[in-house]
């Protein structure tokens, strides 16, 4: 049987498409706001031996929606759903993974065990930060990935300028895995790598080297764009090596304090992200372009 899939409010466009892609419909439920801020959430259909799918991205307000989040799960299985999919498409505290500092939580690690308490049975979520973060789960994780979709994007530049101009850059160390695996899709593209230094304290980034050739174009791919500091410091450091035409492509659009202002006064041509995150309108600028990953969900769903 079809599962049944429901929305929490932090991303229900997204939700919808799913709902389009897989040929279902969106299940109803009530989720009531109370003056102080709490949350009340109602499961109205009956799901009783059912599958359910809950979609919630958890970008901000990150704590909320996460709140929404258990308490959806736990609505169904106290209903008497028979298993629980919670289709994270951004996990919220996922770079909180480890302990950086001595003293720090592992704020991840606390999100991870209330997920599994509320009753969630299985996850399904896009571009961790690092492949190591399932680990830290009990319960499958389907760890899917948008990168297939800017290897397209990728393809079509190639066709529209000479490709052996192009070259596909990393803006830190930390993304090798994911500049390598894109390289790969797309034939062994050239890529590089830049040094970035960011002190935690001050949020401060500084690009510091370039380590690999630049060529006219160059196209960064990272996991997400938060302060939007990293690309527009790798941009700006490509084209003093020489890099004529800079485009962006990340999975999540976290676009927090003034990030939007930032991509769209920087030499950066283009920012293409997906709608792992609902971006209001206010945060939306002329150079963002936004890609769906609703099929690779409602492609994922069917595995349930
Ligand atoms: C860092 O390791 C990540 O891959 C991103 O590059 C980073 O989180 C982006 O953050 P921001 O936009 O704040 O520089």
């Amino acid at each position: 049987m079809a599962p049944k899939i429901f929305s929490g409010s932090s991303n229900k466009k997204l939700a919808e498409k799913v709902c389009a892609a897989s040929g279902l419909t969106l299940s109803p439920l009530e989720i009531t706001v109370f003056s102080d801020g709490e949350k009340r959430v109602r499961v109205v259909d009956s799901v009783v031996g059912q599958d359910s799918v809950v979609i919630q991205s958890t970008a901000a307000p990150v704590d909320s929606n996460y709140m929404e989040l258990f308490f959806i799960i736990d609505a169904l299985k106290r209903s008497g759903s028979k298993s629980v999919t919670a289709v994270i498409p951004y996990l919220g505290y996922q770079r909180q993974d480890h302990i950086f500092r001595t003293g720090e939580a592992v704020s991840l690690d606390v999100v991870v065990k209330a997920l599994e308490t509320a009753g969630a049975t299985k996850v399904i979520t896009f571009d961790l930060h690092t492949i190591k973060i399932p680990e830290l789960f009990r319960i499958p994780v389907a760890h899917l990935s948008a990168l297939p979709l800017f290897a397209k994007q990728v393809e079509s530049l190639k066709s529209k300028v000479e490709s052996q101009d192009i070259v596909l850059v990393s803006p830190d160390m930390g993304g090798i895995r994911r500049i390598k695996l894109i390289s790969e899709m797309l034939g062994n593209m050239p890529y590089a790598t830049i040094v970035k230094n960011r002190d935690l304290v001050s949020g401060h980034v500084e690009a510091a080297s370039v380590d690999g050739k630049v060529l006219k174009r160059a196209v960064i791919v990272d996991d997400m764009i938060s302060s939007g500091k990293t690309v527009v410091a790798a941009a700006q450091l490509l084209r003093e090596n020489g890099a004529e035409d800079v485009f962006v492509m990340a999975a999540h659009a976290v676009l927090s304090g003034n990030a939007s202002e930032l991509l769209q006064n920087s030499i950066i041509s283009k920012v293409i992200i997906t709608d792992t995150i609902d971006i209001p309108k206010e945060k939306q600028f002329p150079k963002l372009e936004v890609i769906s990953i609703a099929d690779m969900i409602a492609k994922e769903l069917k595995n349930l």
